[in-house]
């Protein structure tokens, strides 16, 4: 995939800005990365908080695909900034389920894959948030407390480019694997990325929650999960908990 890169200094959100470029007919590849947003988006209606020194970067994905596996593209995501931070900076980062990648069990990336779809997909807005040089003590409390920058990991700023260039090469490599049919590969290495594997946690969906221990991922991402009572549940979607 070529990457077409569009550069901001300031944006509502870059997953907005990606979603009219779309509409608009701009094609698979497309980026677009600010260096602050005013609305960031995150998952479940939250904000994003976006000030300078984080990544803000949204690509338009155009897989053929049912708008049903578009969660795929998610994990396929998770995966590549997971290993960037590893290749980069040799950080144990890794990957809460679904999509948050951690380090030291606090979250430094969070996506938001937004899918646009008739009866067929027509594109995916795949947003990528990374705490990279921003000060996550000076984030809302209940925030500050969960989250980590690579910045405070390291104990040193990182280069915003190379850390856009690496993520890009990664999502690159990992989409082309999905492209070819070859998401099994993907979730192996979720797998060994994974923080949430054999931990006991709650999830929080929709209309239900449901505690036990992760015990496995299905061959679409859904988390595998034993109840205390030995039931087996299936989540595809939902807010995970570690406990
Ligand atoms: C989450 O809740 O964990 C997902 C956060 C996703 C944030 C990124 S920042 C770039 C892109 N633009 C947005 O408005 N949101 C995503």
């Amino acid at each position: 995939m070529k990457f077409e890169i569009h550069k901001y200094k300031e944006v509502d959100s870059t997953n907005e800005v990606s979603k009219k470029l779309a509409l608009e007919g701009a094609g698979e590849g497309t980026v677009v990365i600010a260096e602050r947003q005013t609305h960031g988006r995150g998952r479940y209606g939250k904000t994003w908080i976006s000030p300078v020194g984080g990544v803000y970067l949204s690509i338009i994905l155009k897989p053929r695909i049912e708008p049903e596996e578009a969660p795929k593209v998610t994990f396929t995501a998770g995966v590549s900034v997971a290993k960037a931070i590893r290749n980069l900076y040799n950080l144990d980062a890794k990957i809460k389920w679904p999509n948050d990648v951690l380090i030291k069990e606090k979250k430094v990336c969070g996506i938001l894959t937004e899918v646009n779809a008739t009866d067929m997909l027509n594109f995916v807005i795949l947003g990528i948030g990374i705490n990279a040089n921003v000060n996550t003590k000076e984030f809302p409390e209940e925030i500050a407390k969960g989250a980590i920058s690579l910045k405070e990991a390291l104990g040193k700023e990182v280069d915003i480019e190379e850390v856009i260039n690496e993520v890009l090469n990664q999502i690159n490599e990992h989409y082309s694997l999905f492209k070819e049919k070859k998401f099994k590969t993907i979730l192996r290495e979720w797998s060994k990325l994974s923080a949430t594997l054999w931990r006991k946690v709650r999830i929080v969906t929709k209309d239900r929650v449901i505690e036990g221990v992760a015990v496995g991922i299905d061959k679409n991402g859904s988390l595998i999960v034993e109840t205390p009572e030995r039931k087996i549940e299936k989540v595809i979607a939902g807010e995970c908990f570690h406990l």
